[in-house]
């Protein structure tokens, strides 16, 4: 493997070697640890690949670099998603796991994005919480088959509505099935977010 894209993380092998491994993929300022305890309510017995975003922003770990709130930094995002791929496949082959599905928030939810959209067929599923479209330009990736979970906030300060229906339509464009269920909430999580969640990976 490329020394570039080996990602500080943790790798909890599991218990339920039916359930598909979770990729679990932080927001900005958190690292490799955040999402462990959510993994473990939604999947549980599900083994954990949990990286730590390489970017550092004013200190607060990313999975890429952004020019202001909401602004990506494309071709970085670009780079830095075939880098998460790498480590993806690596940590596949090193642990012997299947296709993970991804369970990102925010900034992880945004490379996830990204990684369907540029990685077609790597991830089994994503669960996208809080995601934002991640590239201007239209898409001519097939995901037909791929189950996508998106929530969002109605009241999200960081995420206009119109930008995640945008996702939901970029994604079920590209033939993905997606489940959208836009919540009465801003940007963080809350126990609904984790009940659809376990609902939707029980379902998967
Ligand atoms: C991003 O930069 O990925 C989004 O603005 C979400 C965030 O990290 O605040």
């Amino acid at each position: 493997m490329n020394p570039t894209t080996d990602f500080v993380h943790v790798f909890d092998p599991g218990t339920d070697t039916a359930r598909p491994p979770v990729l679990l993929l932080h927001g900005t300022g958190g690292d490799e640890t955040d999402l462990l305890p959510l993994g473990r309510m939604v999947a549980p017995g599900a083994a954990l690949l949990s990286p730590r975003g390489p970017v550092l922003e004013n200190g607060m770990p990313r999975f890429f670099r952004r020019l202001a709130e909401g602004v990506f930094d494309e071709e970085d995002l670009r780079r830095r998603t075939d880098d998460l791929a790498d480590f993806i496949r690596g940590a596949q082959a090193r642990h012997g796991i299947a296709a993970p599905v991804a369970l990102g928030f925010s900034n992880g939810a945004n490379i996830a994005a990204s990684l369907l959209l540029r990685h077609p067929g790597l991830l089994r599923g994503a669960a996208l919480l809080r995601a934002m479209v991640p590239f201007r330009e239209a898409t001519d990736a097939r995901l037909d088959g791929t189950k996508v979970l998106l929530l969002s906030g109605a009241a999200d300060p960081i995420v206009p509505p119109a930008n995640s229906e945008r996702l939901a339509r970029v994604l079920e464009d590209a033939g993905a099935a997606v489940k959208h269920h836009v919540l009465p909430l801003g940007h963080s999580l809350s126990q609904m977010d984790l009940a659809l969640t376990r609902d939707w990976m029980v379902a998967l």
